[in-house]
């Protein structure tokens, strides 16, 4: 069974054509990158707009990648929520529209959800066995979830103030390395001999998470060492600074994402953990979780940790399973949770 997957939540244009559920014949995405960091973040006005603009290029290509048409798609899914609601009804009516006129079945996809079936694809592991915990880590988002089965989800813990990504991206600004926050802060750590040490927000005795006091206290380091602000002045003491503050942080997060997962994972019974959304990316994290763990770990390529729209195939083959196809009054929700 071939399904199209349409994700148009954030910034990326992205199409794909998953079979079965597990097997990529096409994943485009068109990112926007480029055009949001010239404001340091994204404008969801400029997202819509550039969503419009390369939506039928990106299905175009998909199909053509995939060498299928579109006669030969079985079901349609799309991402409804959580995201930018101007984002998201670009891609919901572009789904309605090509399953309308198909007469295939039309298939709303969580996109935290998706994020958790990048790991059913392209693998040659078998299957994920439940019950699982995954930790799912993106610019809006740092949850652990209990996976009890396909689609049977209980949110275990969540961040109570910043996203993983979000302090990524809030430390990459304020230390004047760019945007994305991830990428940059990845690429300035490296070779970094002697990260700077941070605090670790443990939150002892909760499953959930804290970010900000961490983005509080690189502020402060920031400041005292003169590495905050415009990186592009040459001044390579305050570079190298910058650097060794942006590896402390890393050394951080990756220590409490870690260490919290494996503790959630002892707590309910966890089989295996799985790793998702686009902090997943992180090599430091990727080496970290793996590491010490007792339990197989999962974590999907680095391209399908970021956004894209073959994970959204992917959910909506073990959606449309369970027989959960969505009606013609499908809207998009910003808030979506992904526990009702
Ligand atoms: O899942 P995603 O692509 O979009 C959302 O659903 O939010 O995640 C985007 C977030 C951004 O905050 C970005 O800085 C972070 O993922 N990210 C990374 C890396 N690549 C992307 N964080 C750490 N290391 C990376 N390599
Ligand atoms: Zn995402």
């Amino acid at each position: 069974m071939k399904i199209l997957g349409i994700e148009t939540s954030c910034d990326e244009t992205a199409a794909a054509v998953v079979e079965d559920g597990t097997r990529i014949l096409s994943n485009v995405i068109a990112s926007q990158i480029e055009i949001h960091s010239r404001y340091g973040g994204i404008v969801p006005e400029v997202a819509s707009r550039q969503h419009l603009l390369a939506c039928i290029p990106v299905l175009e290509k998909a199909l053509a990648d995939a060498s299928v048409s579109l006669k030969e798609i079985h079901a349609i899914a799309v991402t409804n929520g959580p995201g930018l609601a101007g984002s998201l009804v670009v891609g919901v009516n572009l789904a309605k529209a090509l399953a309308l006129a198909l007469d295939v079945p039309l298939v709303a996809v969580n996109h935290l959800e998706g994020h958790i079936y990048a790991n059913w694809l392209n693998t040659d592991r078998p299957p994920p066995e439940f019950p699982l915990l995954c930790l799912i880590v993106s610019g809006g988002h740092t949850d652990t979830i209990l996976m009890t089965g396909h689609g049977m989800y209980r949110h275990i813990g969540r961040t109570r103030d910043d996203a993983a990504g979000e302090a990524f991206d809030k430390v990459a600004r304020l230390l004047g390395l760019g945007y994305p926050g991830g990428p940059v802060i990845e690429k300035a750590s490296k070779g970094v001999q002697h990260p700077r040490h941070l605090p670790r927000p443990w939150l002892k005795g909760t499953d959930d998470f804290s970010f900000s006091g961490l983005k509080t206290a690189v502020l402060h380091m920031a400041c005292e060492t003169g590495a905050a602000g415009d990186r592009t002045a040459g001044d390579d003491d305050a570079r190298k600074t910058a650097a060794e503050i942006a590896a402390g942080f890393q050394e951080s997060v990756a220590d409490v994402l870690v260490g919290k997962t494996y503790d959630a994972a002892e707590k309910y019974g966890a089989k295996e953990i799985l790793l998702a959304g686009g902090v997943a990316a992180n090599a430091l994290l990727r080496t970290r979780i793996v590491e010490k763990s007792p339990i197989p770990v999962r974590i999907p390529a680095p391209i399908l940790c970021t956004d894209n729209a073959a994970m959204i195939a992917a959910c909506g083959y073990y959606r449309l399973a369970a027989g959960k196809a969505a009606g013609w009054d499908l809207d998009v929700d910003p808030n979506l949770p992904l526990v009702e």
